[in-house]
Formats: C-alpha cells, sequence, structure tokens
C-alpha cells in the first residue's frame, strides 16, 4: 500500500522551511509515497486550555473544547504514516505555532505507549502505529551568535 508522508510546515508561505519541506517531499514522491504539505500559519490552532476532565483523551481531538483546526491536524496525521515538521528558528527555539501544535496533537492522546499500556480509545480507528517523523529546523541569523 502507498504510504502517505504530511508535512507541517511552522514557516512562511514559499519562504527557507518549506523550500526545504518540499525537497524532502519530492524524495519521498521519488520513492513512491504520496505527500502533502501543510501550512501551521494557515490554519486556525489556539494554545491547549489544559482541560481538567481532558475531553480529547476520552472523545479524541474532535471533543476538545477548542472548535478550530485542531481535529483537522490531528486527523491529517492519524491519517499518515510519516511525518515532517518544519519550523524556523525564532529566538534560538522553533516558532510558537509549533508548540501549539505539538500540546493538541501529540502527547497522552497519540501516544502509542499510552494506548499499549490502556488499550486504543475507540476514536483512534485502529489507527495506533509508529510514525518515523523527521524534523527540519532553518535559521538565518546574520551574526556569528
Ligand atoms: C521573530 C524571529 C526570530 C528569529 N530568531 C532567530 C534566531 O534566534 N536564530 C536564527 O538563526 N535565526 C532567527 N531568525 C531568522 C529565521 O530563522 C530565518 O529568517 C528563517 O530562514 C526563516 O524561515 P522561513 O522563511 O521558513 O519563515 C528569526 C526570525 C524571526 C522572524
Amino acid at each position: 500500500m502507498t504510504k502517505k508522508i504530511v508535512a507541517f510546515s511552522a514557516g512562511k508561505t514559499n519562504g527557507n522551511t518549506e523550500t526545504y519541506i518540499k525537497i524532502a517531499l519530492e524524495e519521498a514522491r521519488k520513492m513512491g509515497c504520496d505527500t502533502e504539505l501543510i501550512r501551521l500559519n494557515s490554519c486556525d490552532l489556539r494554545p491547549c486550555k489544559a482541560c481538567l476532565n481532558m475531553p480529547c483523551m476520552a472523545k479524541g481531538p474532535a471533543g476538545c473544547i477548542l472548535k478550530d483546526d485542531g481535529a483537522w491536524l490531528a486527523e491529517k496525521f492519524l491519517e499518515s504514516d510519516g511525518f515532517l515538521l518544519g519550523s524556523p528558528v525564532w529566538a534560538l527555539g522553533p516558532a510558537g505555532v509549533v508548540s501549539d501544535f505539538r500540546d493538541r496533537i501529540f502527547g497522552p492522546k497519540t501516544d502509542v505507549a499510552g494506548n499499549e499500556l490502556y488499550g486504543e480509545p475507540e476514536w483512534m480507528n485502529g489507527r495506533t502505529q509508529y510514525r518515523p517523523g523527521a524534523l527540519i529546523s532553518v535559521g538565518g541569523a546574520l551574526t556569528e551568535n
């Protein structure tokens, strides 16, 4: 079956991060993979509210109290066989949207280790799998430091 690679970019449209991601996706296509590029900055993705009862754990990302693109992004991740996450360096770290992406999409609800311990939740529909991931980080400081 054809493998699907999804790339999440936190860079500018047609910017440096996206250029590197596109090169990587082109290589993946040459290997027979389907690919998709998603621009996080074009998404409505708000910061996790850290609800005490964590509806996203019980009902899945669609149960999140935030009605934005978080559930759609989680579906894109769960439909993939592997992923790229690309970000420009901002103030020595990844751009802020990467943290929001991490908090909303990753963590215990998509953690294979958790599902191995407690069983896969119904909302995941048999999509627990190890997904190889690669990170692309692009800095551009004009000074030596
Ligand atoms: C707010 C901000 C902070 C940045 N901080 C750093 C930094 O700490 N180190 C660095 O090497 N580049 C830094 N840069 C430069 C970007 O990483 C660089 O221009 C990058 O190539 C932009 O990628 P993009 O075209 O995919 O958006 C910063 C840029 C911005 C806008």
